[in-house]
């Protein structure tokens, strides 16, 4: 994975057939999806539950660009290994999980993954500009994790501010949550470049008419790309 800050839309499978998970992962990618965004809930860091490291396993042989893995789950530690096996090539913590992020990124980049650190809505910036030599992403929360559909929350000083922070280091900004052609340019402009979007992508398309998600993906990325 080479990195650079070119545009790039990473559907959320949250957003998917459930019934259906490799051939809708194999139809966004044909469409131009450049990663392929997993949500991993518990039902108790977040009021939801979906994907253990089984299923991710059996997602990976379908993902041909990057399969950014995205754990709103506590603990994190004892399960890093397991995401790891299952073929993540990012691992996303939330700074909101534990006392330790530090270690816990520590512990996903020896296992050869990138390491990514989520902040919600409610968390400063402040709260990771320790960890920015440490991480390989830092993804904004746009809405409170849980749930794909919500309403956009505005994120746009905090994600300007951590452009900022940032400078030089080799670290993605990815935004997570109401990501659509209306919102996609306010948080480009911020200095955002992986936007997650899991309603904006599949709505009105599926694995029969896949075109659907091909003028979806365009749409927010030419959103996007117009406000840089
Ligand atoms: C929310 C998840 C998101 C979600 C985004 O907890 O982390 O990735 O799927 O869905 P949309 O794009 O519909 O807001
Ligand atoms: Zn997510």
């Amino acid at each position: 994975m080479s990195f650079d800050r070119t545009i790039k839309i990473a559907p959320s499978i949250l957003s998917a057939d459930f019934a259906n998970f490799g051939q809708e992962i194999q139809a966004v990618e044909a469409q131009g999806a450049d990663w392929v965004h997993v949500d991993v809930m518990d039902g108790h860091f977040v009021p939801n539950l979906t994907f253990g490291p089984p299923a991710v396993k059996a997602f990976r042989p379908h993902v041909k660009t990057v399969m950014d893995v995205h754990l709103m789950i506590t603990p994190v530690d004892p399960y890093i290994q397991a995401y790891a096996d299952a073929g993540a090539d990012i691992l996303t913590a939330h700074v909101e999980a534990g006392p330790h992020t530090h270690r816990t990124l520590q512990a996903i980049r020896a296992t050869g993954m990138k390491a990514g650190v989520a902040l919600n809505p409610g968390t400063p910036a402040d709260a990771v500009e320790h960890l920015l030599d440490m991480t390989d992403l830092v993804c904004v929360m746009t809405v409170n994790p849980g749930f794909g559909g919500q309403k956009f929350i505005d994120m746009t000083s905090k994600v300007r501010k951590l452009r900022e922070m940032i400078g030089d280091r080799p670290v993605h900004i990815e935004i997570d949550g109401g990501v659509d052609p209306k919102t996609a340019p306010l948080v480009a402009a911020a200095g955002a470049d992986v936007l997650v979007a899991g309603s904006a992508v599949f709505k009105g398309g599926s694995v029969e008419t896949p075109g659907v998600y091909g003028n979806n993906i365009r749409a927010v990325r030419a959103a996007a790309e117009s406000a840089l």
